[in-house]
C-alpha cells in the first residue's frame, strides 16, 4: 500500500502559494484485498513542532481534507505534513510532504520601483553584501513580465512570470528558493522587465497597449535564514539602478528583439518609487508556474522553392525555439513562427497582425539564445540570417502551466489515436496560465466560451484544479463590476469588446467550469470558493429575464450560441439553432447546477434554485417542444441539447430525430461550439452509439478525422480551416490550434471507455463501456483524484469482447456492460468476456 500525490490546495510542495483555506489531498494505491480506508490521520508540524494532529479520523476525506480554522499559519514558514492511512484489511501506509507559505499578509519592506523613463524593457539592479549565506528566499513581482537573476543565475525555473491575470484586481507574488545563488561577500540582483500582457499590445484588430499600466514595475525582497535568524537582506527601494536592456523590443504577439551587443551596459540612471496605480493588491500566487514541459528537435530543415530556410518541429506547439549561437559580432538572425506551409513555402498570414518574430543580434560571443518576454504557437520557424545554420543548432521548447496529464486513451485505430493526441496538444498549448482560444495569432485571450466547452475534456485529461482556481478567481473579480455577468474574455479586455455582459454559452463558463472542477476533483473547499460567482451569473440572468416579463426564458441579448456551426445558409459564423433556445437551455442548466452545488455544500437556498430550474424547464418545454415532447429547432444542435440537458422527456425519440438529422446530412455533423461537445454523447445516451462512432470515424469534411488526414497535430478552429488541397480556407479566422472541437474526448472517456463519475472526485463511478468493432480495441486510464480507473475492451479472434476494468482503493463502481444489468463493485480488477459472434 502506498500513499501518493500529497497535495496542498491541489499543488505538490507549494512554495509561496496562497494556502487559505488550507486543504490537503492524497491518493492511495493498494493491493487487491485492501478495499477501503478505515481512517486517516493527518499531522502538521512547524519547525518540527506538532501544531495539528487529527487523530484517527474515520471521516477523513482524501480529496479535500480541510484543516480547522484555528490552525493558523505564519508567513514565510515551512510546514511539514504527514498522512497515515489504515485500510480495512489492517494494512497501513504513511507518507510525508511539505509546503511553505509566502508573504501572506505580512507588510512589505520592499517598495515598488519603476525605471525613471517609460520604456518597454529595463533591468533594475542592486549590489549587496551577504555575510553568511543561509536558506534564502526571494519574494518578487515584476510588471509586465520579469526574470530575476542573482549573480547572473536565473532565480527559479519558471518563465513569463507573474503570468496573465486580472491585474486590476490582484497582483501575484512569486517565491523562489535562491539558497544556492548567494555567495559570501558582494552579490548582485538584476530584475529584467518586459511588457507582457500588462503593458504590451493585447487584443485583436490592432488591440490596445498599456491596458493595466503604462510603466514597468518591480517589488522584491530577499530573506536570508541562518542559525541566527531570518533577515531581509535586499529590498527594492530608491537606491536601485536602472540599466539598459539588451531586449530592445518585446510584446506577446510580435515577439522580441535581443541585441547582445547591449549586454552588461552601465546603469543609465536610477529608479522611481512608484506604485502600479490601476492594479489590485499584491498577494501570494495562485498561478501555477509556466515551465518548459517538452522539447522537440528539428524534424526537417527545409529549403523552400523560394529559397527560404524553414525548420519543421513536427508538432504544433506553444513555446519558443532556443539555439546555440557562434556568429561574428553584429550578425542578425530572425526566427518567424508559422503553423503550416503553403505550397511548400513558409506562411503565417493566419496569425493576422501578430508578427511572431524573434531577432537576435550577436555580440560575437558564443551563447545559448532564447526569447524572454514572448511566446509563440508554431510548428515551423523560418530562419533569416546571413549565416550558416544547421538543424542541430535549434530546439523547440513547449511552455505551459505546470500541470500533469491524468487521462490516456489508446485504440486500435491510429487515426483516432492521432485525434486524441491532437486534442491533448490543443489543451496543453492553450493552458498557459489562462485557458486561451489559441496560442499564436493576435488573440491568445481567455475566451470564456472556448474554456467552458473544453473544461470537461480538460478535467478528464489533465490535473487542473489549481489552474482553474486562479482563472475562476479572476472571473469572479470581473463579475464583481458587471453585476454578476460573466464577460466573454477573462481577464477582461477593458475597452470596446462586444457584449461584455454575458453571451451564451460563453458566460456560462462562470457556472460550468467550477462545477466540472468540483465534479472531477471533488474539492468542496474550491466549490465553496466559487459558489458566489456561480450564483451571481444565474441571478444576473434571472433579473434580466424578470424585467422582460418573467417567463423564465431568455428573450434577448447577444449570444455567440452555436458559433461556427455549418448549418446556416448564410456563411456567417453563427449557427442556425435559435440562440434564444440555446440561451434558455443554458440558463436552465446553470440554475440546475447552482441548485446541485448548494445541495453539495449544504446551503438551504438549494430549494430556491431547484424551483427556478424547474420553472425554466417548464417554460422551455412549452415554447420549444411540440406535443410529442420533441424539440422544434430543426438542427442537430437543437436535438443534441434536448437530449443531453434532459430538456425532453422523450430522449429515445429525440435521439432518433438526431440520428436521422445526421443521416440527412450525408452522415456528417454540422455543429458548432454548442452542439459539437455533446453530439456524440447525446447519440450514445439515446441509443445511437453506432452513429456516434460513425461520426468519429468519418474521414471527410466535416468531421474529426478530416484534419487528421491532412496532417494536423492539433485541433483547428474551423472544421475546414485547411481545404483538401492543403490551402488555408479563404474564410479567415483560421487558427490551427483551437481546442474546442477536441471536446469529443469527453465522450471517448465517458462513453467509449465508459468511465463516468457518479460522485464528485470519482469517489463513485459508473463504468459503462460502449465497445465498437470498428475501433478494434480501446484502453482508457484516468488517474482521478480518488485513484486510477482503467477501462479496456478488445474484440478477440474467437468472436468475443473481453473487458478489463480497474477500480481504485476506497471507491465504488457500478459496472454496466452493453445490454446487461448493473453490477456494483469495490476496489479491484475485473475481467469479463462476452460472445458477440463473428465479424
Ligand atoms: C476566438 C474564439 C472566440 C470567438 C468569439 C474568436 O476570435 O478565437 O475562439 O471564442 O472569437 O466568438
Amino acid at each position: 500500500m502506498k500513499i501518493d500525490h500529497l497535495r496542498v490546495n491541489n499543488v505538490t510542495f507549494p512554495l509561496g502559494f496562497q494556502v487559505t483555506p488550507l486543504s490537503f489531498s492524497w491518493t492511495v494505491e493498494a493491493c487487491e484485498n485492501a478495499k477501503r480506508q478505515e481512517w486517516a490521520r493527518i499531522r502538521l508540524s512547524e519547525n518540527g513542532e506538532k501544531i495539528f494532529d487529527s487523530g484517527e479520523d474515520r471521516k477523513a476525506d482524501s480529496l479535500d481534507y480541510r484543516l480547522p480554522a484555528d490552525v493558523k499559519l505564519s508567513p514565510r514558514t515551512k510546514y511539514g505534513w504527514n498522512v497515515t492511512v489504515l485500510a480495512d484489511n489492517g494494512e497501513s501506509a504513511e507518507a510525508s510532504s511539505s509546503f511553505e507559505t509566502g508573504k501572506m499578509d505580512e507588510k512589505w519592506k520592499g517598495q515598488w520601483i519603476s525605471p525613471e523613463k517609460e520604456t518597454s524593457a529595463a533591468i533594475l539592479k542592486k549590489r549587496f553584501i551577504v555575510k553568511e549565506p543561509g536558506e534564502a528566499r526571494l519574494y518578487i513581482c515584476g510588471l509586465g513580465i520579469y526574470e530575476c537573476y542573482i549573480n547572473g543565475e536565473k532565480a527559479g525555473d519558471e518563465f513569463l512570470a507573474p503570468g496573465y491575470h486580472s491585474y486590476d484586481f490582484n497582483l501575484q507574488v512569486q517565491t523562489y528558493d535562491v539558497t544556492g545563488l548567494l555567495t559570501a561577500g558582494e552579490n548582485e540582483i538584476a530584475i529584467w522587465l518586459g511588457e507582457g500582457w500588462f503593458k504590451g499590445r493585447l487584443g485583436f484588430d490592432g488591440g490596445y497597449t498599456n491596458l493595466y499600466g503604462d510603466r514597468l514595475y518591480a517589488i522584491a525582497e530577499i530573506w536570508n535564514n541562518t542559525e541566527s535568524g531570518s533577515e531581509c537582506i535586499v529590498r527594492t527601494d530608491e537606491t536601485w539602478k536602472n540599466c539598459p536592456s539588451p531586449v530592445i523590443f518585446n510584446n506577446i504577439y510580435d515577439g522580441e528583439i535581443y541585441d547582445a551587443q547591449r549586454e552588461d551596459m552601465e546603469p543609465e540612471g536610477g529608479v522611481l518609487l512608484a506604485e502600479p496605480e490601476k492594479c489590485g493588491p499584491l498577494g501570494d500566487r495562485l498561478s501555477l508556474p509556466i515551465r518548459k514541459k517538452d522539447t522537440f528537435a528539428v524534424r526537417e530543415l527545409i529549403r523552400t522553392p523560394k529559397g527560404d530556410t524553414v525548420l519543421d518541429f513536427g508538432q504544433n506547439l506553444t513555446g519558443w525555439v532556443e539555439f546555440e549561437c557562434d556568429f561574428p559580432e553584429g550578425t542578425q538572425i530572425t526566427l518567424t513562427a508559422g503553423e503550416i506551409l503553403q505550397k511548400g513555402e513558409f506562411y503565417h498570414d493566419n496569425l493576422r497582425t501578430a508578427k511572431t518574430e524573434f531577432t537576435y543580434i550577436s555580440n560575437g560571443k558564443k551563447a545559448h539564445v532564447r526569447p524572454h518576454f514572448t511566446f509563440y504557437g508554431f510548428r515551423y520557424m523560418k530562419v533569416d540570417c546571413h549565416c550558416e545554420v544547421s538543424a542541430d543548432m535549434f530546439t523547440a521548447y513547449h511552455l505551459r502551466s505546470d500541470f500533469d496529464q491524468i487521462g490516456w486513451i489508446k485504440t486500435g485505430n491510429v487515426k483516432v489515436d492521432q485525434l486524441f493526441s491532437n486534442a491533448l496538444w490543443g489543451m496543453k498549448d492553450n493552458l498557459l496560465d489562462v485557458p486561451t482560444d489559441c496560442p499564436q495569432r493576435d488573440e491568445r485571450l481567455g475566451w470564456t466560451g472556448d474554456a467552458q466547452v473544453i473544461s470537461d475534456t480538460a478535467c478528464y485529461s489533465l490535473y487542473l484544479p489549481a489552474f482553474y482556481r486562479k482563472y475562476l478567481r479572476d472571473m469572479r473579480a470581473e463579475q464583481s463590476i458587471l453585476n454578476g455577468a460573466v464577460p466573454n474574455i477573462v481577464p477582461r479586455i477593458k475597452q470596446g469588446m462586444i457584449s461584455e455582459y454575458g453571451s451564451c454559452p460563453w458566460a456560462d463558463a462562470g457556472v460550468i467550469i467550477p462545477w466540472n472542477t468540483y465534479l472531477h476533483y471533488g474539492n468542496k473547499t474550491l466549490l465553496a470558493e466559487n459558489y458566489t460567482g456561480m450564483k451571481a451569473w444565474v441571478d444576473y440572468q434571472r433579473k434580466q429575464e424578470e424585467t422582460k416579463g418573467g417567463s423564465h426564458l431568455i428573450k434577448g441579448g447577444f449570444h455567440f450560441a452555436d458559433w461556427l456551426a455549418l448549418d446556416h445558409d448564410d456563411p456567417a459564423p453563427f449557427g442556425a439553432t435559435d440562440p434564444l433556445y440555446i440561451a434558455s437551455a443554458y440558463y436552465y442548466k446553470c440554475a440546475d447546477i447552482v441548485a446541485q452545488a448548494a445541495e453539495a455544500l449544504g446551503y438551504g437556498e438549494a430549494v430556491e434554485y431547484r424551483k427556478l430550474s424547474d420553472e425554466i424547464l417548464t417554460s422551455i418545454r412549452e415554447k420549444y417542444f411540440d406535443e410529442k415532447g420533441l424539440c422544434i429547432c430543426p438542427t442537430q444542435t437543437g436535438s443534441a441539447l434536448a437530449v443531453q440537458f434532459n430538456l425532453t422527456e422523450n430522449i429515445r425519440e429525440e435521439g432518433d430525430v438526431l440520428a436521422q438529422r445526421v443521416r440527412d446530412n450525408g452522415g456528417h455533423l454540422n455543429t458548432g461550439f454548442v452542439g459539437t461537445p455533446i453530439l456524440c454523447q447525446a447519440l450514445t445516451k439515446s441509443g445511437h452509439n453506432d452513429t456516434a462512432v460513425s461520426l468519429l470515424l468519418n474521414e471527410e469534411y466535416p468531421g474529426w478525422l478530416y484534419s487528421v488526414n491532412l496532417g494536423a497535430t492539433t485541433i483547428w478552429e474551423r472544421w475546414n480551416s485547411v481545404l483538401p488541397d492543403g490551402t488555408i480556407s479563404p474564410e479567415g479566422m483560421n487558427s490551427l490550434n483551437h481546442y474546442t472541437y477536441g471536446s469529443i474526448e469527453a465522450w471517448m472517456f465517458a462513453d467509449v471507455c465508459g468511465i463516468r463519475l457518479s460522485r464528485a472526485g470519482f469517489r463513485r463511478a459508473l463504468i459503462a463501456p460502449h465497445p465498437d468493432r470498428r475501433l478494434g480495441h480501446l484502453c482508457g486510464r484516468i488517474d482521478t483524484a480518488a485513484g486510477t480507473y482503467e477501462s479496456c475492451w478488445e474484440y478477440t479472434e474467437d468472436g468475443k469482447v473481453r473487458y478489463e476494468i480497474k477500480v481504485p482503493f476506497s471507491t465504488e463502481a457500478q459496472i454496466i456492460l452493453p445490454g446487461e444489468d448493473a453490477v456494483i463493485v469495490d476496489a479491484g480488477t475485473y475481467t469479463f468476456e462476452r460472445n458477440v459472434g463473428p465479424k
